[in-house]
């Protein structure tokens, strides 16, 4: 079953370590997220498979790591300080202000119709540079990390020898902001991307940009999201942004429905141009800034025609944080793995019903929070053992904790969850925060804890990879916390492996079961680096 709804991956994202609403401790800021230490793997791990795939992986692309504050110039002859901004409306009742074209002519806070015109407000955020504060020091934190590539087009081509068609990726932070950050991490202020912008002959873009969009509809399938979940959509010539001309949205279905997960424009020499000196000789066909300011030529000397030309642009760029989204959504599931005691479900049933009257009575509650937390826990109240799985969730709802008998609900609720449920991420290994945890099955047997100790330490280094080391608690207790966050293998130690067990074929064997199938099998201690090579790609 896929993740139901958004609360459940915030729920989990924050129990587990993955996602925390930045400054929490301050009360937030709007628009910001921090990953937690489960979270920063995941999303080194994607970035990691990005760059695989599409530096070290093709024979036509280069890096590059452009600084976030660049000359403002950059930013006038982009076109951003123009035209980069959502249409923004008040609402004259409550005062509150939208971003107009996501909220169809009324206030998501009162209902009012009383709306102003919408007005055009820039997204890029400013920040001072230096000590003097006047109106020419200041830069801004980029929206997008495609300028950084363009700024350095000259540089990479004079220190590489590149001929055409080639493309510079990079991976960076970018910052707009927004009017209405929402959905967790599909709308922020601070997010990354993993940009490309690939350089071609003028008269061949259309075929790259076909080639593109088929190249990163594949990646994208084989990090692990499913070919249902991913459509095209084009943009229609209307909506298309200043620099474009034709583009192709790769969108996935987030528990908010279908939604841009990337981006794949057609540029055509607009950047460039822009970006450019002597632009009057450069035959550029797109309308582009005149630019008085340049101190390069922006060009590629075609060998054949021996002619300087500008090249056109296809431009792949995918948001790292919604690549996250993305694949938390796939991989969420939640398993029954034997039923439920009826006195159990019953007792449930009971605490689910009494909270929610408890909640229904409660005055001091929000309205907006009452109803999100009823209308959850009127879902999980129709069939109580088959969403059992979905109360942390529920009671994870702002508000929800407030109420005295969520306390009894989760007591109720976490039993029958231990023994009969499990959420599991079923994430690529590639991609798995922690490719193997190693238990020992008694924790305070030295043997078998200096075993595990050993194995987790061998296969750390010997495959690169985060393994973990746990004791605190029931292996199946551990079982469950690892598969919630997506480990692919865990291992057990056990008077076995040591030769002190009932059978002596297991000495030098241990445990490794299997997240997605659950099986166990024994496996030779001194052959799991091998066992694991293949299964972790
Ligand atoms: N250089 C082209 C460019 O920036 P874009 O469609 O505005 O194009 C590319 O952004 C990708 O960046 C989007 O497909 C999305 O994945 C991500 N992105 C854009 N704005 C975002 C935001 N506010 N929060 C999270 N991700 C965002």
């Amino acid at each position: 079953m896929p993740a139901v709804t958004m609360d459940q991956l915030v729920s989990l994202c924050k129990r587990r370590g993955f996602i925390f609403p930045g400054s929490d401790i301050y009360g937030g800021l709007q628009g910001t997220y921090d990953f937690g230490p489960l979270g920063v793997e995941l999303k080194n791990n994607l970035k990691a498979a990005w760059w695989r795939a599409n530096v070290y992986e093709r024979d036509d692309m280069e890096g590059l790591d452009a600084a976030i504050l660049m000359n403002r110039l950059t930013w006038k002859y982009s076109g951003h300080e123009e035209t980069f901004t959502d249409p923004l409306v008040d609402c004259r009742s409550c005062k509150a202000r939208w971003r107009a074209d996501h909220i169809q002519g009324v206030c998501p806070n009162c209902g009012s119709k009383d709306l102003t015109e919408p007005r055009p407000f820039n997204m890029m955020f400013k920040t001072q540079v230096g000590p003097v504060a006047d109106d020419t020091s200041f830069a801004y934190l980029r929206p997008e990390t495609a300028q950084g590539i363009f700024v350095n087009f000259a540089n990479v081509l004079a220190t590489t020898s590149r001929k055409l068609p080639f493309g510079i990726a990079q991976i960076g932070k970018a910052f707009r902001n927004e009017i209405n950050p929402r959905n967790f991490i599909f709308r922020v202020r601070e997010f990354e991307q993993m940009e490309i912008e690939f350089f071609v002959m003028p008269g061949t873009e259309d075929a790259w940009h076909q080639r593109w969009l088929d190249d990163r509809m594949a990646w994208w399938r084989s990090v692990g999201l499913s070919s249902d979940n991913l459509q095209v959509y084009t943009v229609p010539k209307a909506d298309l942004a200043h620099y474009s001309k034709a583009t192709y949205d790769l969108m996935y279905r987030f528990p908010i429905g279908f939604e841009e997960l990337e981006g794949i424009a057609s540029r055509s020499d607009y950047d460039l141009g822009s970006h450019s000196k002597d632009q009057a000789n450069l035959g550029i066909s797109a309308k582009v800034m005149e630019n008085a300011d340049s101190t390069a030529r922006l060009t590629y000397f075609d060998p054949e025609t021996k002619r300087h030309l500008v090249p056109f642009v296809i431009e792949p760029s995918a948001g790292v944080d919604r690549g996250v989204l993305a694949l938390l959504t796939e991989a969420y599931d939640e398993e029954q793995i034997k039923p439920v005691s009826a006195e159990r479900a019953q007792a449930v049933r009971d605490a689910l019903a009494a909270f929610v009257k408890s909640v229904g009575r409660n005055e001091k509650l929000d309205p907006a929070q009452r109803d999100a937390i009823l209308e959850r826990a009127e879902a999980i109240g129709q069939d109580v053992a088959a969403h059992m799985a979905q109360i942390p969730a529920l009671l994870d709802l702002p508000g929800a904790s407030s109420i005295e008998l969520s306390k009894k609900l989760r007591g109720q609720a976490d039993p029958a969850l231990d023994e009969s449920y499990r959420t599991v991420l079923h994430l690529k290994p590639a991609l798995a925060p922690i490719k193997v945890a190693v238990f020992p099955l008694k924790r305070n047997a030295p043997e078998i804890v200096a075993t595990a100790r050993e194995i987790r330490k061998t296969l750390q280094a010997d495959g690169n990879m985060r393994t973990v080391y746990d004791d605190t608690g029931a292996i199946g207790k551990l079982y469950r916390r690892q598969d919630e966050i997506g480990t692919p293998f865990c291992i057990t130690v056990d008077f076995d492996t040591l030769g002190q067990g009932k059978d002596p074929s297991l000495t030098g064997t241990v445990t490794v079961r299997d997240r997605d199938t659950m099986q166990q099998e024994r496996v030779l201690m001194r052959e799991l680096p091998e066992y694991f090579r293949d299964r972790l790609r």
